[in-house]
């Protein structure tokens, strides 16, 4: 099997491959390296580096290759950005996600999955979240997943692609001697871990007032290595069953941000100063994910807690002080 991985040198898509690649799957990964590091991709990973704006080198890629499904990771992720730039986001998450649909019904390609997100449910009117909890994004990051989710739907009914789509809710931790490193950080458990390793003087805390049980936000978070195990069974049932899907892909347990500070001080055992701040605009009191569809349907199981999200990374984070802009093991 041969799969096409857009966004393949990112924190998730990177992880992707080096499951892919131990699964004995061919690959070619499809990144533009605006945001993704090529040292995050093993030797054996063949790389095209490339927008998916250049119709004419996606429909060659299509052409040359016979795939038989695509990961579509590639996205600008970062919310507040998304805010103050949406056509860069327009432009990058939906019109070129299009562009990719076009490429892959033109040349009879016609699965894929899709990395969707938690976002696409904005302040949510019930937690848990399950699949069926109503859509209303409160930023353009979030309208642009919830509107490529809607493009799929249509692609399906129109041309047969048929399409999972993983909604993700907090994804951290590290697998594979690779890691997270965004360039602007701005998610929560690489920060403190960058606290911890002195690069930065303190964490703060966005919001301190949320009717929680501590008075800070409640996320779910998830392992990137089992929100690969989640892909690697959603590309098999895609492959076999030809059904297009959505699932809702988080622990189900939610924790506070200072609960993620303390956590992070047991396991760094550093004090993590952290400092009281306003509320960042857009932050939802709480997310938590009711995944017992993908558990059932595709028998997902996730294997690992807060503790070992945040033990993985720090240890990638202790090797890497830098990210990849240092070597990598
Ligand atoms: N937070 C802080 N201080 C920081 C950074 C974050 O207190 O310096 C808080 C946030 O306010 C939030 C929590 O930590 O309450 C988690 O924040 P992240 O930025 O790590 O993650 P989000 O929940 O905001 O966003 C994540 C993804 C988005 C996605 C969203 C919903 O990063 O891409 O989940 O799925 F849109």
């Amino acid at each position: 099997m041969k799969i096409l991985v857009t966004g393949g040198a990112g924190y998730i898509g990177s992880h992707a491959v080096r499951r892919l690649l131990q699964n004995n799957y061919k690959i070619i990964v499809y990144d533009s390296l605006v945001n993704g590091h090529k040292k995050s991709l093993p030797a054996e990973a063949e790389l095209v580096v490339g927008d998916l704006d250049d119709k004419e080198k996606l429909n060659k890629l299509f052409k040359e290759n016979n795939f038989d499904a695509v990961m579509h990771f590639a996205a600008f992720i970062e919310v507040g950005e998304s805010m103050k730039n949406p056509a860069k986001f327009y432009r990058n998450n939906v019109v070129n996600t299009l562009n990719l649909l076009e490429a892959m019904v033109k040349n009879n390609v016609k699965k894929i999955i899709f990395s969707s997100t938690a976002a696409l449910f904005g302040y949510p009117d019930e937690i848990p979240i399950s699949e069926s909890t109503k859509k209303c994004p409160v930023n353009v990051y979030g309208r642009t997943k919830l509107i490529i989710e809607q493009m799929l739907k249509d692609f399906d009914a129109a041309y047969n692609l048929k399409f999972i789509a993983l909604r993700y809710f907090n994804a951290a931790g590290a697998d594979f001697g690779i890691g997270e490193d965004h360039n602007p950080e701005t998610h929560l458990i690489p920060l403190v871990l960058q606290v911890a390793l002195g690069k930065r003087k303190e964490i703060k805390i966005f919001g301190t007032d949320y009717s929680t049980k501590d008075g800070t936000c409640i996320r779910d978070y998830i392992h990137v290595t089992d929100l690969i195990n989640a892909h690697m069974l959603a590309l098999k049932k895609l492959l076999s069953a030809n059904k297009s899907n959505y699932y809702n892909l988080g622990n189900g347990k939610g924790y506070s941000v200072k609960e993620i500070i303390e956590t992070a001080r047991k396991v760094t055992g550093h004090p993590i100063p952290a400092i009281k701040s306003k509320r960042r605009a857009g932050d939802p009191a709480v997310l938590i994910a009711d995944s017992t569809k993908i558990q059932k349907e595709l028998n997902w199981k996730p294997k690992y807690g807060l503790n070992e999200i945040i033990k993985s990374a720090w240890e990638w984070h202790k090797k890497n002080p830098d990210g990849f802009e240092e070597n990598i093991n």
